[in-house]
């Protein structure tokens, strides 16, 4: 497969983008992800709390949500952002969400002064997916 390129700053464009629709009135931090997939397509994501504040969505669920959604399941490389552009880093749920959903070579945006990181190298020892699960830890129990 030909080598994709990853052009840093539209996802960051789309990313901020994407934060002007977040929903965040609890929190006030209005949150975008953009990811690009192995196909070259452009997905993103918004924050969506709740007034149960627990039950918040992340930007990185709105992402992954849209990717799978849309049948696909490689994310190449990701930036998440304030809505003033300022990169964060993902919550340690986002972090197994994006490790299960994304390529082994997954790179996370640091903002334009630092180079971008592997994601796996923000969840040492993650669990990849099914596989990683135990057998012997069924839903039934046996
Ligand atoms: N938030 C994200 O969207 N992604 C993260 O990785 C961390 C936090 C959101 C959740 C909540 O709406 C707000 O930021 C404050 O935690």
């Amino acid at each position: 497969m030909a080598r994709i390129a990853i052009d840093w700053n539209e996802l960051r464009a789309r990313a901020v983008q994407a934060a002007q629709n977040a929903y965040a009135p609890y929190s006030g931090l209005h949150v975008g992800a953009a990811g690009l997939t192995s196909s070259g397509r452009i997905y993103v994501g918004c924050n969506v709390e709740n007034a149960s504040y627990g039950l918040t969505l992340c930007a990185e669920c709105g992402l992954v949500s849209s990717v799978t959604a849309a049948g696909e399941a490689d994310l190449i490389a990701v930036s998440v952002v304030a809505r003033d552009g300022r990169p964060l880093a993902p919550c340690g749920r986002c972090r197994q969400l994006l490790v299960e959903h994304g390529s082994v070579g997954l790179l996370f945006d640091q903002g334009e002064a630092s180079a971008p990181i592997l994601l796996r190298d923000l969840l040492p020892d993650a669990w990849r997916g099914p596989e990683d699960v135990p057998s012997t830890h069924t839903a039934r129990g046996d």
